[in-house]
C-alpha cells in the first residue's frame, strides 16, 4: 500500500499565520501538523509516501526531506492550483500506479492513528474506506449520511446537512478511484471533490465501507481547533528537562524544556514544552503551553497558547491565553494596567499593549 499526503493549498482560515507559511507545518506540541501524518502512516507499515505540494513546496520540502527521517520514501507531486482533493489523486496516478493508498489530508490528526483501519482495508478489501465522526458543525465538513449501516449519500459543506456524520480526513482506495475522479466534474466552489468521486463509487455499486472514529481528531484548519489540538497532544508528553533552570524557578507537572533554554526565576506547570534556545525570566508558563524554539518571555504570564518561532513577549505582566503567536513577533507592555488578552498574532508583527 502507498499513501497519498496532501499538503498543498493557502490556508486561508489560519491567516495571518499561514500568510508566509504553510499551514501543515505549524507546529501542534512543539511538532508540525504534517509530522503526525507521516509518522502514523510509518507506524501502519507504509513505506512509499507521496507529498502533494503548492504554492508552499519549498518549505514542505526543507521541512520533510525525502522521508528518511522516518525510514520512508517521499515523492513530491506538485500541484499548479489547489484544484481540489480529487484533482490531488488525478496528478498523482503515476506515483500511485494500481496499487491501493491511504489518502491523507496534512491538517488533519487522528490521536489513536491509522493502523488498524489500514489492517482492515487490507484483510477487508473493499473498494474505498471513509472515516466518519459525529461533529456539532457539519456544515464545514463533507458529510455522509448512512443507511443500514452503508454510506448512500455524500455532500461537500451543505447548508443543510442530512447528518452529523463528518468525513475525517483520512480515506482509503484501491485503483477504482481513479475512474472515479476522471469521472467527476468541477463542484460549485471550482474544485474536484473527493466527496464527489466517492458519491460516484456509491452509485456504481462499489463498496465503500464507513468507520466511525472512536477517538479523537481535528481538522486544524483553526486557531481554535489548533488550540485544541496542541491541548490534547500536549497531554501525552514525556517529561524531560536538558534545558538550565534556577533555584528560584519550580517545574510541576509534565513538562519539556529542551536544550540551551534558560529557566530563571519562574513557574512552569504543565504540561507544558518549552524548545530549544529559550529564555523565561520572571514568569509563569502554564498548562497546554507551547514553546517553539528561540522564544523569550520575561515577566509575564502565559497558559494554553502556542507561541513560534523567536518571538518575545515581555513585561506583560498579566495573562496571555487561548493565543496563537506567530513567528518573530514582539508583545511588549507600553503602559499601566493591563487586563486579560486574547491575540491572535501574524509573523513578524508587532504589539503594543497598554
Ligand atoms: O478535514 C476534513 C475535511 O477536509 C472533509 O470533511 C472535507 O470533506 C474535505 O473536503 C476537506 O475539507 P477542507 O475544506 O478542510 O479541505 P482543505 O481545503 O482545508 O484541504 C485539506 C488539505 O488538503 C490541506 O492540507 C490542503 C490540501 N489540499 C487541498 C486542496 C483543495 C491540497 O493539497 N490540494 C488541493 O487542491
Amino acid at each position: 500500500m502507498k499513501a497519498l499526503v496532501l499538503s498543498g493549498g493557502t490556508g486561508s482560515r489560519l491567516r495571518p499565520i499561514t500568510h508566509t507559511s504553510a499551514k501543515q507545518l505549524v507546529p501542534v506540541a512543539n511538532k508540525p501538523v504534517l509530522f503526525y501524518g507521516i509518522e502514523a502512516i510509518r507506524d501502519a507499515g507504509i513505506k512509499e509516501i507521496g507529498i502533494i505540494v503548492g504554492g508552499t513546496k519549498e518549505e514542505i520540502e526543507a521541512a520533510v526531506g525525502d522521508g528518511s527521517q522516518w525510514g520512508v520514501k517521499v515523492t513530491y507531486i506538485e500541484q499548479d492550483a489547489p484544484r481540489g482533493l480529487a484533482h490531488t489523486v488525478v496528478i498523482a496516478r503515476e506515483f500511485l500506479e494500481d496499487e491501493p493508498f491511504v489518502m491523507y489530508l496534512g491538517d488533519n490528526l487522528v490521536k489513536s492513528g491509522i493502523t488498524k483501519l489500514v489492517r482492515a482495508f487490507e484483510t477487508e478489501r473493499p473498494n474505498a474506506s471513509i472515516l466518519l465522526s459525529r461533529v456539532k458543525d457539519p456544515q464545514r465538513f463533507g458529510v455522509a449520511e448512512l443507511k443500514d449501516g452503508r454510506v448512500v449519500n455524500l455532500v461537500e459543506k451543505p447548508e443543510v446537512p442530512r447528518s452529523d456524520l463528518a468525513l475525517v480526513g483520512v480515506y482509503m482506495f484501491d485503483r477504482n478511484i481513479h475512474q472515479a475522479v476522471r469521472a467527476i466534474k468541477p463542484s460549485g466552489r471550482g474544485e474536484l471533490e473527493i466527496t464527489d468521486a466517492i458519491q460516484y463509487l456509491v452509485d456504481k455499486g462499489y463498496e465503500v465501507k464507513p468507520h466511525i472514529v472512536e477517538g479523537w481528531w481535528k481538522d486544524t484548519g483553526k486557531v481554535e481547533d489548533m488550540l485544541e489540538a496542541n491541548r490534547i497532544m500536549l497531554e501525552d508528553i514525556q517529561p524531560s528537562v536538558a534545558g538550565k533552570v534556577d533555584a528560584a524557578s519550580s517545574i510541576d507537572g509534565r513538562v519539556v524544556v529542551e536544550e540551551g533554554t534558560e529557566i530563571i526565576n519562574s513557574v512552569l506547570r504543565g504540561p507544558i514544552v518549552v524548545g530549544r534556545g529559550c529564555k523565561i525570566v520572571d514568569s509563569y508558563v502554564g498548562p497546554f503551553t507551547a514553546i517553539y524554539h528561540g522564544v523569550e518571555i520575561r515577566g509575564s504570564e502565559v497558559e494554553h497558547s502556542i507561541i513560534l518561532e523567536n518571538s518575545k513577549i515581555l513585561e506583560i505582566g498579566s495573562r496571555i491565553e487561548n493565543s496563537l503567536i506567530g513567528r518573530n513577533v514582539r508583545v511588549h507592555r507600553v503602559d499601566r494596567r493591563p487586563k486579560s488578552h486574547q491575540l491572535v498574532l501574524g509573523d513578524n508583527s508587532e504589539v503594543g499593549i497598554n
